[in-house]
């Protein structure tokens, strides 16, 4: 603590690298509150700290979060969440708090148990979402529901999952799918204002779920470059080269993609590709490079002239450009293509060919999902996204004879190839409820008792029409900040391994804990 007199630093001796570089104090009573240990590694240097492994700033975390960068951070979350209640307050929702003590219902990600004392033997789970209890609050007349929720996923974690995270979480009764559109449209438009100064353009576009498959092979389509996919089932039908000929003969397609400019490729980015491709069901990676003005490829001596110039036409291909096929059942070559679309991407951000503008955001909706798909091991359906999406009115007389066609009435938000947040229209009739979860999921009719019965009794005293969705804060913060990793922008995030390095959690407990 320094007590004493500012004044203009003398001719010669300013700093203009730092704020206060243009003023000194001269010192009339010094203090020192504290002593500070040699720091482990340098916090106001953003150069030097880019070098730190991420481990030591993890453990030191209490450090870290000085660096001005992680301030910046934090204290934009805090004006996020700001922004975002007041929007709610001013469309008249109530913040309600729902437990993080629930119970257990292994449909979705895998949960977090907590044994109970006073019942020995039984659990409690932490939430992976408040789907439930929100919906329960409809059905309690509160109509419009919000929370910053904490929510909690065992699973295996990436840079844009942890197993504990916030949602901005919201239900609402009497509603459409337009109306939630509108809703999170101005939600976003408002954040994005006062926390960027960038004006987003609204409506968002829509796209079926459908056509970003067969688009972008990828349910979460980046928008931001094109490098689409191309459907050839129609040119290959009878081709010479029999692979292609076989799987569409089987129900199958060909499809392909023009990588821009990436004929280059090593070797060794070629094999990284096609094990790519490999780990994703592919049988083979067929391919053309096209160098000094040939077509270099291990296939194309069984095409065609009228294949290759289709080919040319609709890949407008050039010199220096790689194309690569897929040849599969349709979903898994859109998924396969989808990756390696995202892997060239990559490459060509490597080399600075593909740069995008720190201010452009891709909004998207992608809606029309499947409502339900299906696990080939347990030989049943499964909820693409939860039990309680509606299916889309028309379709509902297809869930006995054609399950795969139903469309759900499920709502994802995209940005820049971010799955921002999704929700959906709920079922609040009782009995269709009831009919997938025991008829289309085949659940025994004790187990739904057990897990949901609350639910569907909830639900025969006058359920409103309702529908929600939930928007990962996380990753709204870090796409705001511009962060690679959540752990960005979350103040005691754990490791990819779920550890906190800093607390050292998980650790062991005192076995007289346990038998407590
Ligand atoms: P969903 O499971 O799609 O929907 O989750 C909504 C959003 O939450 C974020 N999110 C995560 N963020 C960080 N780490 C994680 N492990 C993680 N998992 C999910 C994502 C995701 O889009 N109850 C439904 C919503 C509803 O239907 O209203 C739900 O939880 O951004
Ligand atoms: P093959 O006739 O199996 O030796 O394959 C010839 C070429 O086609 C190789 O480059 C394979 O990688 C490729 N290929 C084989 N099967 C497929 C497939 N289903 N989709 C795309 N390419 C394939």
């Amino acid at each position: 603590r320094v007590t004493g007199k500012v004044r203009l630093r003398p001719d010669g001796t300013e700093n203009t690298k730092i704020p206060t570089g243009q003023v000194e104090v001269l010192v009339k009573e010094l203090e020192v509150l504290n002593h500070a240990e040699v720091l482990p590694f340098q916090i106001d240097d953003p150069e030097e700290a880019a070098l730190v492994s991420e481990d030591l700033r993890l453990k030191y975390r209490f450090l870290d979060l000085r660096r001005p960068e992680m301030i910046r951070n934090l204290r934009l979350r805090s004006q996020v969440a700001n922004a975002a209640r007041n929007y709610f307050e001013e469309n008249a929702f109530y913040e309600i708090e729902t437990p993080t003590l629930f119970k257990s219902t292994p449909e979705g990600a895998r949960e977090f148990l907590v044994p109970s004392r006073i019942h020995p033997g039984e659990f409690y789970a932490l939430p992976q979402s408040p789907q439930q209890y929100k919906q329960i609050l409809m059905v309690s007349g509160v109509e419009r529901y919000f929370q910053l929720a904490r929510c909690y996923r065992d699973e295996d974690l990436r840079a844009d999952r942890q197993p504990e995270f916030t949602q901005v979480d919201i239900e609402m009764s009497f509603i459409d799918r337009e109306d939630i559109y509108a809703l999170i449209e101005g939600l976003l438009a408002r954040v994005w204002k006062s926390a960027l100064d960038i004006d987003i353009p609204t409506p968002f576009p829509r796209m079926p779920f459908q056509e970003a498959m067969d688009r972008y092979g990828i349910d979460k389509p980046d928008t931001r470059f094109a490098m689409e996919i191309v459907d050839f089932s129609d040119v290959f039908s009878d081709s010479d080269f029999k692979v292609f000929k076989s799987v569409i003969a089987g129900g199958g397609v060909v499809k392909a993609l023009n990588a821009k400019g990436l004929a280059n490729l090593t070797q060794g980015q070629m094999t990284g590709m096609e094990e790519l491709a490999k780990s994703h069901g592919a049988k083979g990676l067929a391919y053309i490079k096209v160098e000094e003005g040939k077509w270099k490829s291990p296939v194309t001596k069984f095409f065609s002239e009228d294949e290759k110039a289709a080919l040319t036409e609709r890949l407008a291909i050039e010199e220096g450009d790689l194309i690569l096929f897929a040849a599969s059942e349709w979903l898994q070559a859109c998924e396969i293509l989808g990756r390696i679309r995202l892997y060239a991407a990559n490459l060509l951000k490597e080399r600075g060919d593909l740069v995008f503008p720190k201010d452009q955001f891709n909004f998207l909706w992608v809606i029309e999902f499947p409502l339900l798909a299906f696990d080939p091991e347990m030989d049943r359906w499964y909820s693409s996204h939860h039990p309680f999406t509606a299916p889309v009115e028309e379709d509902v007389p297809l869930l006995d004879s054609d399950p795969k066609s139903v469309r759900g009435q499920h709502y994802d938000i995209v940005v820049n190839g971010v799955e921002l947040g999704g929700g959906s229209i709920r079922i609040h009739q009782p009995d269709v409820q009831r009919k997938i979860f025991e008829g289309i999921l085949q659940l025994a009719p004790d187990v739904v008792q057990e897990r949901f019965g609350y639910m569907l009794q909830a639900f025969q005293y006058g359920c409103p029409p309702h529908g929600g969705i939930a928007l990962g804060f996380d990753r709204l913060i870090a796409l705001l900040c511009g962060a690679e990793s959540l752990r960005e922008v979350i103040a005691f995030p754990k490791t990819a391994k779920g550890a906190d390095l800093m607390a050292e959690s998980p650790a062991p407990v005192d076995p007289k804990q346990l038998r407590n």
